[in-house]
């Protein structure tokens, strides 16, 4: 349904056109392959209704997107000992706390419980402030300065799962922390790759893309106070079910890099390249725009 806001400007027929011309782009991509594509899908759209509407402007935008790409030579980085024993010994505490007493039943909660078998929370105060320690050790792994974008607290428990995904450029780099587990449990990266376009959403599968040997994936296992740093907008990344009964409680750190605020954000792309007017009336319907689990 459109709000005021919009129907206000549709009474412009240029802004109506340019409306018609989304709508048509956000229709022509279709839906999201996996969970953590909105952004992806969304610069799909953008590319397809640039095409249209003004066809000159498509390379820049496309070039605009440069800083949100692996710095060259970028891999998997392991971190040792990463907290001293005290830190530690806080994150468990309030780990096994939240994992005793949490009780949120949002949507967003529900989902998370159906698709991952986990239990999460979203920037915690005192792991929002480990996170800004972390900032200089995160930005010498990713190998460029980056800012902190959210966190959360992880507990998978027996039906943990996540299958092969990549994520959303403001998580492009993520410090995977391992507080403690039943098991090792393995995660699996691809090589950097490109990001997939609208044919790999149409075609998505989850089992050949794990099978395809050409991404070239490589098994991680974390031990606690051990974490990773690695790139889950331009790495395929997947966990295999959890062993039976077991459990695995991590904290993910998510960063992006420094001067991309608006680059992260569709709904902010037409703030950013103020050289393509037309994003406005695309952005309008970013802005307005549900994801899964909000409802
Ligand atoms: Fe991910």
């Amino acid at each position: 349904m459109l709000d005021d806001a919009i129907k206000t400007k549709l009474r412009d027929p240029t802004y109506l056109d340019l409306h018609l011309a989304a709508v048509r782009s956000l229709n022509r991509v279709g839906p999201t392959s996996w969970y953590d594509a909105h952004f992806l899908r969304r610069y799909e759209v953008a590319r397809d209704y640039l095409a249209v509407v003004n066809p000159g402007a498509l390379a820049t935008f496309e070039r605009g997107f440069d800083p949100l790409k692996p710095p060259p030579g970028f891999d998997v980085s392991v971190l040792q000992n990463l907290f001293d024993d005290d830190t530690c010994a806080q994150i468990k505490a309030i780990s096994r706390s939240i994992k005793a007493g949490h009780q949120d039943l949002s949507l967003k909660s529900q989902w998370e419980r159906e698709y991952f078998g986990r239990q999460v929370v979203w920037d915690h105060p005192y792991f929002l402030e480990l996170q800004r320690d972390l900032l200089g050790v995160a930005s010498e792994a990713a190998g460029c300065t980056l800012r902190t974008g959210y966190n959360f607290l992880s507990l998978y428990g027996s039906g943990g799962l996540c299958d092969p995904h990549m994520d959303e450029p403001m998580s492009m780099f993520t410090l995977d922390y391992c507080i403690e587990q039943s098991d090792e449990w393995p995660i699996h990266f691809s090589q950097v790759v490109d990001w997939p376009t609208v044919e790999t959403f149409r075609q998505f599968d989850p089992v050949a893309v794990k099978d395809d040997p050409a991404l070239g994936f490589r098994a991680f296992i974390l031990q606690p106070n051990q974490a990773l740093l690695f790139n889950g907008s331009s790495q395929w990344h997947y966990r295999n079910n959890i062993p039976t009964g077991g459990f695995c409680d991590l904290l993910f750190f998510h960063y992006y890099p420094a001067g991309c605020d608006d680059l992260v954000e569709p709904k902010r792309w037409a703030s950013h390249f103020t050289s393509i007017p037309e994003l406005g009336a695309l952005c309008d319907l970013f802005e307005r725009e549900r994801r899964p689990g909000e409802g």
